[in-house]
């Protein structure tokens, strides 16, 4: 990620501007780290200075990180000229671009949250891998969206490149995790959701795609007569997902062993050749769930003192059931504001944001933090905590 180092290093006076780039304020830590607020065009990002025994590391703050890597680039060259810097050590010149590439198939989650609409039947496919079913599905549904859910970014640059070259327009690729991607989805939209081949994670259960909580996520989703299929190669995940899909419900389900789709993945080529057994879980789903109001943003709704809470503040880890909150680090702007730096979420996903505690207001920073219902647990514990600490 773009950095550099120096020996000296002078702090400007804020507000300043270099190049397009805008330094709005500095915050500091008691362990003397600093963070400077910091905007280019409609970037708000965070740039962290951290003091090493003989020089300095400037670098972008992870949470509130852009998504293209040229922008952090240029803020940190811009913030580079500004304080006169010669840096020791720098990659902020180098044109190598390490995050995903801009795509009109490529959806983020405020995509999904707040602009996400369609008369269209959809389809989902959690892990797509290489893409070769994901693909075949767009191509034979033209009609239809195809949502195809990867965590891989190496295979989504696949997918989004072959999407382009194939002329293929009604897929939707989304960088995220499956696990809890389907409560962005309306009630009784979604006509097939495939999970084909997922990691088996032996030792570590708790990762699996199919779960109690998927499945019941999955059939609120699913259309009357939607199905959920599940395809694998291993005995153990074939008998656990059994176990879970067994306990439903209005479901109806079949099991198939080594039954030939249209068309077979790069995974499924291999555990033929290997003449490994594939097992099919299907689950049709036979009733007409309620609607779920559609997914907001996290918010404070009352304001805080920051002199007071940073006379008390301590780090903590607070637990509620399967979910956390970590108070990590406060950040001083001035008396009266600053930056509390937090970890929150569930086993599946961790959120990392700031609370930004102005005179007369609380917000997450970047304002963004999607209230799904692990962020709705942990944001609780977190106010909890903030105002009765
Ligand atoms: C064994 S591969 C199978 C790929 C493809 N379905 C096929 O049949 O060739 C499993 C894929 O699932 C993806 N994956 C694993 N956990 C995931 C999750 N929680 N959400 C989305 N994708 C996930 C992995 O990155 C990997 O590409």
């Amino acid at each position: 990620m773009p950095n550099f180092h120096a020996k000296n290093f002078i702090e400007p006076v804020y507000p300043s501007s270099y190049g397009k780039s805008n330094f709005e304020f500095v915050a500091h830590s008691n362990r003397g780290d600093r963070l400077v607020m910091s905007h280019l065009e409609d970037n708000d990002l965070l740039l962290q200075i951290i003091k090493n025994k003989d020089s300095y590391l400037v670098k972008g703050d992870k949470i509130t990180r852009p998504s293209q890597v040229a922008i952090l680039q240029q803020v940190l060259r811009d913030y580079r000229d500004l304080t006169n810097t010669i840096p020791t050590n720098s990659n902020i010149d180098s044109k190598k671009e390490k995050t995903l590439k801009v795509s009109p198939f490529l959806k983020t989650m405020e995509y999904f949250a707040n602009s996400f609409e369609t008369s269209k039947d959809i389809l989902v496919e959690v892990g797509f891998g290489s893409g070769r079913h994901l693909l075949h599905q767009a191509k034979k549904n033209p009609d239809k969206i195809v949502i195809g859910l990867e965590i891989h970014k190496p295979s989504i640059e696949q997918v989004l490149k072959q999407c382009t070259l194939q002329k293929i327009d009604n897929i939707l690729v989304v960088d995220y995790d499956a696990r809890t991607f389907l409560e962005f989805l309306s009630s009784n939209s979604v006509k097939q959701i495939f999970v084909h081949f997922p990691v088996p994670w032996d030792k570590k259960p708790h990762r699996r795609v199919i779960s109690k909580a998927f499945i019941n996520e999955s059939k609120r989703v699913l259309s009357k007569g939607g199905t959920l299929e599940l395809r694998t190669d291993s005995d153990n995940y074939f008998e656990y997902s059994f176990g879970e899909f067994i306990n439903q419900e209005k479901v109806e389900l079949h099991i198939n062993k080594n039954k030939d789709l249209e068309i077979s993945s790069k995974y499924e080529d291999r555990w033929k050749r290997q003449e490994k057994d594939i097992y099919d879980i299907t689950m049709t789903n036979k009733e007409i769930s309620e609607e779920i109001s559609k997914i907001g943003r996290l918010k404070f709704d009352k304001n805080i003192d920051f002199k007071e809470l940073k006379n008390r503040f301590q780090e903590a880890t607070l637990r509620g059931e399967g979910f956390f909150a970590h108070i990590e680090n406060i950040f001083e702007i001035n008396e009266n504001e600053g930056l509390v730096r937090v970890s929150f979420g569930a086993s599946q996903r961790n959120e990392h944001s700031y609370i930004y505690i102005k005179k007369d207001e609380v917000t997450y920073l970047p304002d963004n933090v999607l209230a799904t219902k692990d962020n709705e647990k942990a944001h609780k514990l977190i106010k909890d905590f903030i105002w009765n600490m």
